[in-house]
């Protein structure tokens, strides 16, 4: 028996007889040749029978993609293979020959791939993009450990709301409403008073009414929460972090930023230190003239671009019919596919930004920053910005007003370059039993369920704050993805339960 190897250990085994697992990716014959490309999720490896190994190429070229097969033969060099080996089959157990493979390599709609998400997280893309999450959560784990910190896994139930009452999911608990938890951070408060520097990762439930590209009702948050630290410390922990995340993912996952197509060279200037604005500083570069300008300028880009867009793929769809064989069918079928998105994208662009644009220039002292407000904002930056001191009314019960100015409270929001918005929100707590009893009286909320939270501040309680950072948010700028719905195997959006 030949020792299996993983594909991308074969480079470890020339000229020796070896057998790997996996799956039939594709396949390409040429007359007295077939090339089977196997898969097993280590790599991808190309595999030969010839003609004259009759009952195999026979076996060979009936195989349907998706097939599970074991595959023998002699592993030789070979610098056109993808991985720089290639096997020369010498024997084939097929575990099972899968017919009609839904997901060919001819171009699919988004809502197709979704509803068989089960199986498309088998394409090399989907793939790779979970590699990079995998690296991300173990550089922020390795982050946390190197740092003194301590894990504490916060429950899932909650009896109330911690972000707004908004965008509860209520759970039957035992005949009692409870409801899944949006946050971890209320209990890793009091976990913090225990251990000093603790974080919890896990799951948490958003039921937004909002279809966007940045919002699931279920995504992991990273959370640390810290004894004794105020704004400043917080957003030094905030900006560690993220390069830490980023730098990790720079060193392992070239491969996978090269298949994905990501501009690694705007991974590689996040580095500290990270702008630091005041949400009042916002205000003000929303509203400043040279941004409008800017932006009107990239729309009639955009304008131009999309009637070159416009013109060659009326070019391509012609191609397309004229085309005789197969592959290059395929290969124009997925050109058109790419070009109609890029159209529908800058159509999109250039119905939005006049409205951006205007929504910008009026923008008032007080109003959110809306994620077309953080479009323009992390644009205009290649690291990641922080933005602090929010109007109190529109952020959480629990953070602290910044001393002198009660208007505004000690949060830190993070937004991600290039477009991406908020990947990370936090603040300096409330610390202050009185102010934090009138805060929640003023926002009409029950103290009776709060009572452990408020205890914390009766018994020693000291300045600290945290933040969170999500995860999907954060593939979704490091892969340089469209849609937060890749970031995750199986995402739970509003409309979107299956599979
Ligand atoms: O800003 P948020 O709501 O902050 C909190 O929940 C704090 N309790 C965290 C803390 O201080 N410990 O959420 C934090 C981050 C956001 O910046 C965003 O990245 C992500 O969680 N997030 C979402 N990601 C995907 N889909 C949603 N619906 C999200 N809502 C928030
Ligand atoms: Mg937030």
């Amino acid at each position: 028996m030949p020792t299996v190897a993983p594909i991308r250990d074969l480079c470890r085994h020339l000229g020796q007889e070896v057998a790997i697992r996996g799956w039939l990716y594709g396949k390409r014959s040429g007359g007295k040749i077939v090339f089977l490309l196997v898969r097993d999720g280590t790599g991808l490896c190309q595999c030969v029978v010839e003609a004259a190994q009759t009952d195999l190429f026979a076996t060979a070229v009936a195989l349907g993609q998706e097939s599970s097969l074991e595959l023998t033969g002699l592993a030789r060099p070979d610098v056109r293979a993808p991985g720089g080996v290639e096997l020369a089959a010498s024997s084939l157990r097929i575990l099972q020959n899968a017919t009609d493979y839904p997901i060919s390599r001819k171009a699919h709609g988004t809502d197709f791939l979704m509803e068989h998400r089960h199986l498309w997280l088998r394409s090399p893309r989907q793939a790779a993009i979970l590699r990079v999450r995998h690296t991300l959560i173990r550089a922020a784990r390795d982050f946390f450990d190197a740092n003194g910190f301590t894990l504490v896994d916060t429950p899932i139930l909650s009896p109330g709301a911690a972000e707004g009452a908004g965008t509860l999911f209520p759970v039957d608990f035992f005949g009692a409403p409870v409801y899944l938890a949006q946050t971890g951070q209320l209990y890793l408060e009091a976990a913090a008073m225990a251990l000093g520097r603790v974080y919890c990762f896990g799951p948490t439930f958003r039921a937004e009414k909002s279809k966007t590209r940045r919002h699931l009702a279920e995504f992991w948050m990273i959370e640390p929460e810290i004894a004794f630290a105020e704004l400043p410390e917080l957003m030094d922990w905030a900006e560690g972090l993220v390069c830490a995340m980023v730098r990790a993912a720079l060193t392992e996952r070239r491969e996978e930023f090269t298949l994905l197509g990501r501009n690694i060279a705007a991974l590689e200037k996040i580095a500290p230190p990270f702008p630091r604005l005041t949400y009042a500083q916002a205000v003000d570069l929303l509203r400043d003239p040279q941004l409008h300008r800017q932006l009107e300028q990239e729309l009639e880009a955009d304008r131009v671009r999309l009637k070159e867009c416009i013109a060659e793929l009326a070019g391509l769809e012609e191609q397309h019919t004229r085309a005789r064989q197969g592959w290059q069918q395929d290969k124009l079928a997925q050109q058109v596919a790419d070009l109609r998105e890029q159209i529908r994208d800058l159509e999109a662009q250039v119905a939005q930004r006049p409205v951006h644009i205007e929504h910008a220039r009026n923008f008032v002292w007080g109003e959110d920053l809306g994620g077309d407000d953080e479009t323009l904002l992390s644009r205009q930056f290649e690291r990641p910005v922080l933005i602090t001191e929010y109007p109190r009314k529109i952020k959480a019960f629990y953070m602290k007003p910044a001393p002198g100015n009660p208007d505004v409270v000690l949060n830190l929001d993070m937004l991600a370059p290039e477009g991406y918005g908020e990947i990370i929100g936090g603040s300096q707590r409330e610390d202050d039993l009185d102010a934090l009893q009138k805060r929640m009286a003023d926002e009409g909320m029950h103290p009776a369920p709060y009572e452990w939270y408020l205890d914390l501040r009766r018994y020693g309680t000291v300045p600290h704050g945290g933040f969170g950072l999500g995860l999907e948010r954060t593939v979704a700028w490091i892969c340089g993805l469209k849609h937060i719905r890749e970031t995750i195997a199986f995402p739970r959006l509003m409309g979107r339960i299956y599979p």
